[in-house]
């Protein structure tokens, strides 16, 4: 626990200003290291590429973020450990639908009766996304139907529909064309602006990364190498 009196630029830290932050945070598998003395702090509203060559911690760090693995040293600090306020939605690259429940049921999942006044509001803003991403033709086909693309965007419709603070999405658009990926990361980029959704996105895509505004945290073998804003890459 900190102790003594807390200097101005420690206060800069209130949990107020930040959505996570992790203080030289490391992850060991066995004998891999795959994040190594990690210092990152997200802010509310903030889209955060993670980038970085394959096996350099994008996953891991991911994982981290979500609460759904620990720290072997350091710390992590999140929103939703903090306050029952903030909800984080993970959507990984297993994407968690149920394969024999068709895409209608798997977003259903998603529906709360504490975030939304009614079933109608809820099946609007479910037909809204669904038209925006190309998805309402497809709602009761059985996942197990579906090719990866319609998968992943029924697992980002469903994230969205939670309501959540922020999104952890680990390459959501790999089964995507460049078209889908463009149009889903625009849904996304407007949750953004308009309800100050959290996006923390974990990326090859450097085309993706070029249209879109945000920063980049950039791994490699475990160390973040680069944090900051991405008209550097
Ligand atoms: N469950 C695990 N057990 C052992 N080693 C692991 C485990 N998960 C990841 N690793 C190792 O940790 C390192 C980081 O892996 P991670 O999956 O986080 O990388 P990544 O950047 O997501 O890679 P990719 O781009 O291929 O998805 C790699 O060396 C990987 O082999
Ligand atoms: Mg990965």
């Amino acid at each position: 626990m900190l102790t003594g009196r807390s200097l101005p630029h420690q206060a800069g830290l209130s949990h107020q200003n930040y959505l996570f932050h992790l203080d030289n945070l490391t992850v060991e598998y066995g004998n891999v290291r795959a994040l190594k003395s990690v210092q990152l702090t997200i802010h509310p509203g903030e889209i955060l590429f993670v980038t970085g060559p394959s096996g350099a911690g994008k996953t891991t760090l991911l994982n981290i973020l979500g609460g759904h693995i620990e720290p072997t040293s350091g710390k992590a600090i999140l929103p939703h450990q903090r306050s029952s306020k903030h909800f984080v939605a993970s959507v990984f690259q297993d994407l968690r639908l149920l394969q024999k429940k068709t895409c209608e049921e798997n977003l259903w999942m998603a529906y709360d009766p504490l975030i939304y006044n009614s079933k109608n509001d809820f099946q609007r803003e479910m037909e809204d996304l669904g038209r925006m991403l190309y998805v309402n033709d497809f709602l009761n086909r059985k996942i197990e139907d579906c090719n990866g693309g319609l998968r992943q965007k029924v697992a980002m419709i469903r994230a969205l529909l939670s309501r959540p603070t922020a999104i952890l999405a680990d390459e959501p658009t790999s089964s995507l064309d460049k078209d889908n990926s463009y149009r889903l990361f625009e849904v996304l980029n407007h949750y953004n602006h308009k309800k100050g959704l959290t996006l923390v996105w974990a990326t090859h895509n450097k085309d993706l990364i070029k249209q879109f505004p945000g920063k980049i945290a950039h791994l490699d073998s475990g160390r973040l190498v680069y944090a900051g804003h991405a008209c550097f890459i």
